[in-house]
């Protein structure tokens, strides 16, 4: 294993996802341990990339309509299905230029996520890396009397909130505002390691109990220490490659690249279950 950042994240070799099943036990203990997991030169086709998800538990569907329940990929791409590119003012790409706020995925979903693994599938010439930062490690990087103001702070999440920072009509999205609103408890206690992360996300418009000006001022400051340029590993995507993060301990971001050229990603969610910790971000609110 080699480290891909002084604090988190390892490069894991010799290994084919294909076979994941073999080695998952050694696979998801360095997932609890390390909250970055890199593969290289993988082949995985679509039931390849959700066969290993399962392994973690059910993958995520963004879908409400009881029909239509399938796990699939999803693909994130700025090649529309009519083969032209998107238009970078487009609400479908503002939508998409989003994912460059530091994030955690599906905060906003009535059940989040554990894990996201993402692949390349097309790499434009530059740019385009994903970034990535441990919240553990900010976490504990806070001072004690911090630590204790913040840890039991309800944050309150909606998908529109980090959408209507990019662009008003990528919040007014149907698969956006499709969402209730949530919220879940600062910091998420891992089960398994005993060691508890800051649960942050882009989603987040305010502090249970605070008015919102002053909730806001909590939340940037928080986002804006736990992604100090130290604390950053930024991944240059090669053909092959496949990331897999632990959503619980880490925030990620997208960057630009030109977008007169493709980029193409295939990614899917892991839910998270009660075995991941689920309880400890549900708030105690009182009756
Ligand atoms: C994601 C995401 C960033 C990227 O797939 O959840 O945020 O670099 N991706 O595409
Ligand atoms: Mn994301």
């Amino acid at each position: 294993m080699r480290a891909l950042h002084k604090d988190f994240g390892v490069e894991i070799s010799n290994v084919d996802l294909r076979e994941a099943a073999t080695y998952f036990t050694q696979i998801r203990e360095a997932f609890e341990t390390h909250s970055l997991l890199l593969f290289r030169n993988q082949i995985l086709n679509d039931e390849d990339h959700l066969a290993f998800g399962r392994l973690f538990g059910a993958i995520e569907i963004r879908e409400k309509n009881p029909q239509n329940q399938e796990a699939r990929l999803s693909i994130v791409s700025n090649l529309r299905k009519d083969g032209q590119l998107e238009n970078e003012v487009s609400p479908r790409f503002m939508h998409q230029r989003a994912n460059q706020l530091w994030h955690t995925d599906s905060t906003f979903l009535p059940n989040p996520a554990l894990a996201n693994i993402l692949t390349a599938r097309v790499i434009p010439s530059s740019g385009g890396a994903t970034e990535f930062v441990s919240t553990r490690v900010a976490w504990s990087e806070l001072s004690v009397r911090k630590r204790e103001s913040i840890r039991n702070l309800v944050f309150l999440h909606r998908y529109a909130h980090s959408r209507r920072a990019v662009s008003e009509a990528a919040a007014n999205l149907d698969l956006v505002t499709m969402w209730p609103d949530t919220m879940w408890r600062a910091t998420w206690r891992n089960p398994i390691t005993g060691s508890e992360a800051l649960y942050l996300a882009s989603h987040i418009y305010g502090v249970l109990g605070m008015n919102e000006r002053e909730g806001q001022n909590l939340v940037n400051e928080l986002i804006k220490f736990s992604t100090e340029p130290h604390r950053v590993y930024r991944h240059h995507w090669l053909p092959g490659d496949v990331l897999v993060w632990d959503e619980r301990a880490t925030m990620h971001r997208g960057t630009s690249w030109p977008y007169n050229e493709e980029r193409t990603m295939a990614s899917i969610c892991i839910t998270a279950s009660e075995s991941d910790g689920l309880n400890q971000i549900r708030p105690n609110l009182p009756n």
